[in-house]
């Protein structure tokens, strides 16, 4: 089904919980409010079947951090039953012994935050020493097969740019085949504070054009246009993606994703909370699938992208408007 801007809904991103294991500086909680409600595993497979009905051929989950979900493999194969293809975003710290079981359940691909490749840094930007375990995790899901991997490296002003940094990071990638990700870092309303946003917002676009420099190969993501590059290394060839959300209205206008929250409510966008729509109420009363579809097309039928070409449509990320977001610089990141 499409949107009002002629946008397609083909992928569906499921926050399963908001627990988390690790506390990053930098974390957007997905633009969640905060909620310790969490949907159960039949819930969200009921939610997919009737996602799949408004046209959601991917499904990607998330968090808070999914893995500590004990039923996870279980939401991976039900899920995998009814969408092309399951993905998950994780920290990677409990893939050692989750990679094998995920994988035999359905997962096809695994993105890995990796902020850091770096002990101290890691611990600095995460508030632990996960560093160890997130690349065991890594390796183990290069083991399993869980196959392609990315990982995502949110791009922070005087971190991401350090020689020690760059080399530790490429190291990783090219030992289990990855493509490294580099995101922009976003300020999202209540979550991502303006203190830290001018701290550690750095500008993506030098890193776009240094790596489309040396690039043997460019071509574009078809999810949010997202440009992907082959760079030579010395070792070998390795894949880049840039994404470059801000400001940005070709990857707004290129977005086909739709989100559900770890408390049952659909969204249309990362950046705002306007128009959520509940499933929870009819979730709880037993609806079925075919029940749920117009809970989708609400939350479809409100989708628009957060920018827009039309510059007098964009919504102002001036600070005033990220510095009223609740206030939470983490003790841990000076
Ligand atoms: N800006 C950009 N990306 C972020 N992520 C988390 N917080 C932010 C942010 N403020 C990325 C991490 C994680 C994924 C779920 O989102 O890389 O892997």
């Amino acid at each position: 089904m499409q949107d009002g801007y002629g946008r397609e809904t083909e992928d569906l991103r499921i926050s399963l919980t908001q627990r988390c294991n690790l506390d990053c500086v930098f974390c957007h909680m997905e633009g969640q409010l905060p909620s310790s409600l969490e949907l159960t595993a039949e819930e969200i497979e009921r939610c997919v079947i009737a996602a799949t009905k408004v046209g959601v051929r991917r499904v990607k989950l998330t968090g808070g951090e999914p893995t500590l979900r004990s039923d996870l493999p279980e939401i991976v194969r039900r899920i995998a039953a009814h969408v092309e293809e399951v993905s998950m975003t994780t920290n990677g710290l409990l893939l050692d012994r989750l990679a094998v079981p995920l994988h035999e359940a359905g997962l096809r691909r695994v993105n890995v935050s990796l902020p850091s490749a770096l002990p101290a840094t890691y611990r600095r930007l995460t508030g632990g020493d996960g560093l160890p375990a997130a690349l065991r995790g890594i390796r183990a899901a290069h083991a399993a097969g869980i196959f392609p991997m990315k990982l995502n490296v949110v791009v922070l002003a005087g971190i991401t740019e350090q020689d020690a940094e760059r080399e530790a990071i490429w190291e990783i990638a090219h030992e289990v085949g990855a493509t490294l990700q580099f995101i922009e870092f976003e300020p999202v309303q209540g979550r991502v504070d303006g203190s830290i946003f001018r701290v550690l917002h750095a500008e993506i676009t030098g890193l776009d054009s240094e790596v489309a420099g040396r690039a043997v190969q460019s071509e574009r993501n078809p999810l949010h246009h997202r440009p992907r590059y082959t760079v030579p290394n010395g070792k070998g060839p390795m894949k880049i993606e840039i994404v470059r959300p801000l400001n940005n209205p070709e990857f707004c206008s290129a977005c086909h994703r739709i989100r559900l929250t770890s408390y049952g409510a659909l969204k249309g966008c990362l950046m705002t909370n306007e128009h959520l729509v509940e499933t929870r109420p009819m979730l709880r009363d037993g609806a079925t699938p075919d029940q749920l579809v117009p809970l989708f097309e609400q939350v479809i039928q409100h989708r628009r992208p957060f920018f827009r070409a039309d510059t007098s449509a964009t919504p102002s990320l001036e600070l005033p408007l990220v510095a009223r977001a609740v206030s939470g610089a983490s003790p841990h990141l000076v």
